[in-house]
């Protein structure tokens, strides 16, 4: 077929990716690469975030070139460095964003990102015209994309984001090997997830077998601790085999006596150039304060970064592909400033793209895990989050063996 005849032959198409990797950046690289080149777009890869748009530019070609969607993180690399002039960095960077723009042709750019990358490139659209479609993507899974989620006849309103499926896998996977070291030394484990200041993620330890759960959305006071304690030890006293995984998120709020206090733990005082702080190691004085308190051997395991590694999921892989196609989409009806969702929450199967729509990319904005996905009195997630979470990791991450050996009394002597 004659390239002339395509759509867009002469523009060209840049991406970048801005903020934490995930396992699904590299696919959605490639869909979007695929679908621009079909439509005629040279595209282009800006690397390490908006970092690749100042001074003289990181920018790579991808047209025709081979690329592996299945491999995690991103090969254009990223950042978290703002465009716009913030505490930590008070330089306004959009001239040089402007002029690079300029010098390398970009027509139109995708940017894969959260809110903040997002949000950076929506500003850009309305104070300076730039032609920029977003693309989704946190492990977090706390993009307010109005996805709904129909559970047994109410809708509740969700979020569907790349990346977030393969962290939750990576998730349920650990927690459901972490079982038999907790089972041997009858310990409770207090695993840490990450997803700064939303508990989507920890809830898919239930998938490897987690009971309880603490998620940053309920601050843990004095009075909600002690309540707590309680349950951990009634819940470890009935468990079969006497231990216990307690997922908490990197961001949860406990009560501390000695300043008495409500607090995050921070692993870090400095903020990124959009204002966050870094989270980590609430798991450890959680496991302290349970040994203490219960007289349980407690032990705390960070689960980090494991979230964000390794191969891309099935389902992010056809997620981000879905997504594309609506990037296809927007890209014909040169509709900017917009990011594709997913209508609906869906089994690998259903994910198609009648099923999307868009969003203001400038409406983004975060979503808390939604109230009716955890019990605050039971410190579990509700059977509506095992549903919601069921389209996406579809069985259990673990294997149970039922032992119940005799137990062999000796001869009298
Ligand atoms: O937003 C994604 C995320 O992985 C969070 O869950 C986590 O708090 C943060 O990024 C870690 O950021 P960094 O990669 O800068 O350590």
């Amino acid at each position: 077929m004659k390239s002339e005849h395509k759509l867009f032959k002469g523009k060209t198409l840049a991406i970048l990716s801005g903020g934490g990797d995930t396992p699904a950046i590299n696919s959605s690289i490639e869909a979007i690469r695929n679908r621009a080149s079909m439509l005629g777009y040279k595209v282009y890869g800006i690397r390490h975030g908006w970092k690749g748009l100042l001074g003289d530019g990181d920018i790579i070609d991808l047209t025709n070139q081979p690329y592996d969607g299945w491999y995690g993180g991103t090969a254009l690399r990223s950042s978290r460095t703002n465009p716009f002039p913030s505490k930590k960095n008070p330089e306004n960077r959009v001239p040089q964003i402007l002029k690079n723009l300029k010098r390398y042709n970009i027509d139109v750019l995708v940017t894969i990102g959260g809110d903040d990358t997002n949000g950076a490139a929506k500003r850009l659209y309305e104070t300076e015209g730039i032609p920029v479609i977003g693309f989704p993507k946190t492990i977090d899974n706390d993009l307010k994309t109005l996805s709904m989620h129909n559970y047994n006849g109410s809708i509740i309103e969700a979020v569907l984001c790349p990346g977030f499926p393969s962290a939750a896998k990576a998730i349920a996977d650990f927690t459901g090997k972490l079982k038999t070291t907790a089972e041997s030394h009858s310990r409770i484990m207090i695993l840490e997830v990450m997803g700064r200041d939303a508990g989507w993620l920890t809830g898919s330890a239930l998938f490897g077998g987690a009971e309880l759960a603490l998620i940053p959305e309920f601050d843990m006071t004095k009075e909600r601790k002690e309540f707590f304690f309680e349950i951990v030890k009634e819940t470890y006293l009935r468990s079969p085999k006497k231990m216990l995984i307690i997922p908490v998120s990197e961001g949860v709020r406990w009560y501390d006596e000695k300043s008495g206090k409500v607090d995050v733990v921070y692993a870090s005082s400095e903020l990124d150039e959009y204002g966050h702080p870094r989270f980590g190691g609430i798991s450890g004085i959680i496991a302290s304060d349970i040994s203490h308190r219960l007289g349980i051997e407690a032990r705390a395991q960070i689960t980090g970064y494991y979230a964000r590694s390794g191969k891309c999921s099935q389902y992010d892989r056809r997620l981000t592909t879905t997504l594309a196609d609506k990037v296809v989409d927007l890209l014909l009806r040169e509709e900017y400033g917009q990011m594709p969702t997913m209508n609906k929450i869906v089994p690998y199967h259903e994910l198609e793209e009648f099923n999307t729509s868009s969003i203001d990319m400038g409406a983004i904005g975060n979503k808390a895990l939604s109230k009716p996905y955890y019990d605050i009195n039971k410190f579990q997630f509700t059977d509506a989050y095992t549903h919601f979470l069921g389209n996406v990791l579809e069985h259990k991450h673990y294997q149970d063996f039922d032992y119940d050996f005799p137990v062999v009394v000796p001869d009298k002597d």
